[in-house]
């Protein structure tokens, strides 16, 4: 049987390395506080004026080299974000004009959206490139595009110490057999949305000098109410797709929850039942990368050769909106 699924995975962080010591520095903190709180020891930025745009390609270039693919075979560009590049047009079509998308059978006219949906937006969009695939695309590339670092208030030690910068994708096609995208389970709870927000830069408090003098620009959060929704979201979640896919739990070999809290990953694995060993880990080298957290992880899994053909994997994540969901993918 032919069904959609993960041709590749690619990922690419900034060089630039900021430790729990350096942030010792900036804010009242201390390294103690944030491992044993968040798990996090260090975290990628982007320096001044390093364009993220390079981010999405150099991950867009490395899911199509691990699929065999050149870019001019991608029909249709997917960029999950919480960042614009710019306000207007879209990330992903500053993405698609850096990949020179030129020669291919649908040449310079390949379509292209960006999706916001929080720290999911990964999982929705891997689930609007799935039901593309069935309209007749061939090559989807899904680019979990972050640059959280240039919305960071870096004097408020609640939120800073918390976000990296980062890219992941993937390409999405046609794989044979029992692989591919098994199924999907998103969901919201939008009258949660102030739990998570930036308040200023839209329609509703255009930015002025008013709002930027009150960081009103900055990404404001609320911590603790974000945490516990986190943990039983992603459960919720899991366990549908699983029920979904008609697989168990135990049948899973990797769980890749969003990277947003080790304590909230330990949770997520003791609600399931499920071995921490079974779960994938990056948050300790680059914090929350947000859309890019579970790309990301899957890339170095895929590297290491931890992660292979035929394992069953289950993607799950949370995040503002306040959105949720997970897949259940044979790889
Ligand atoms: O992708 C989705 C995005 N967001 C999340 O997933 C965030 C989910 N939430 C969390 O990860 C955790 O709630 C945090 C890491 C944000 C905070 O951890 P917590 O255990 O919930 O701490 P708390 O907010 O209850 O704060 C405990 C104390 C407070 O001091 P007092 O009031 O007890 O004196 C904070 O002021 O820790 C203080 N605190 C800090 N201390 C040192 C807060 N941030 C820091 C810090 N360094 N960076």
């Amino acid at each position: 049987m032919a069904r959609p699924g993960i041709l590749g995975v690619g990922a690419s962080v900034p060089e630039k390395r900021l430790t729990n010591h350096d942030l010792e520095g900036m804010v009242s903190t201390s390294d103690e506080w944030i491992t044993q709180r968040t798990g996090i020891r260090e975290r990628r930025i982007l320096r001044e004026g390093e364009d993220p745009t390079v981010l999405g390609i150099e991950a867009a270039q490395g899911a199509l080299t691990a699929a065999g693919l050149g870019a001019e075979e991608v029909e249709l560009v997917i960029t999950p974000s919480n960042v614009q590049i710019m306000p207007v047009p879209g990330s992903s079509a500053l993405i698609l004009s850096g990949l020179r998308v030129r020669d291919g059978p649908r040449a310079n006219h390949v379509p292209f959206f960006d999706i916001v949906a929080g720290c999911t937006g990964f999982i929705y969009a891997l689930e609007v490139a799935r039901h593309m695939l069935y309209g007749g695309y061939r090559h989807i590339l899904v680019i979990g595009l972050e640059a959280l670092s240039r919305f960071t208030n870096w004097q408020e030690r609640e939120t800073c110490v918390l976000f990296g910068d980062g890219a992941g994708a993937v390409v999405v096609g046609t794989v044979e057999g029992e692989r591919g995208i098994l199924s999907s389970y998103l969901a919201a709870e939008s009258a949660k949305w102030p739990l998570l927000q930036v308040e200023a830069g839209g329609t509703q408090l255009p930015a002025s000098r008013e709002t930027v003098a009150a960081g009103q620009h900055f990404l404001k959060m609320e911590g603790r109410g974000v945490f516990e929704e986190a943990v039983r979201m992603m459960e919720e979640a899991s366990l549908r797709a699983l029920e979904q896919a008609h697989v168990t739990k135990e049948e899973v070999a990797w769980y890749v929850p969003h990277q947003a809290n080790l304590r909230i990953l330990k949770a997520f694995a003791r609600r399931l039942n499920i071995p921490w060993s079974k779960v994938l880990v990056n948050i300790d080298r680059y914090g929350n990368t947000s859309t890019a957290s579970i790309p990301l992880a899957l890339a170095e899994a895929v590297r290491d050769n931890r992660l292979r053909k035929g394992d069953l994997v289950v993607l799950a994540g949370f995040g503002a909106g306040v959105t949720y969901g997970a897949s259940v993918i044979r790889w």
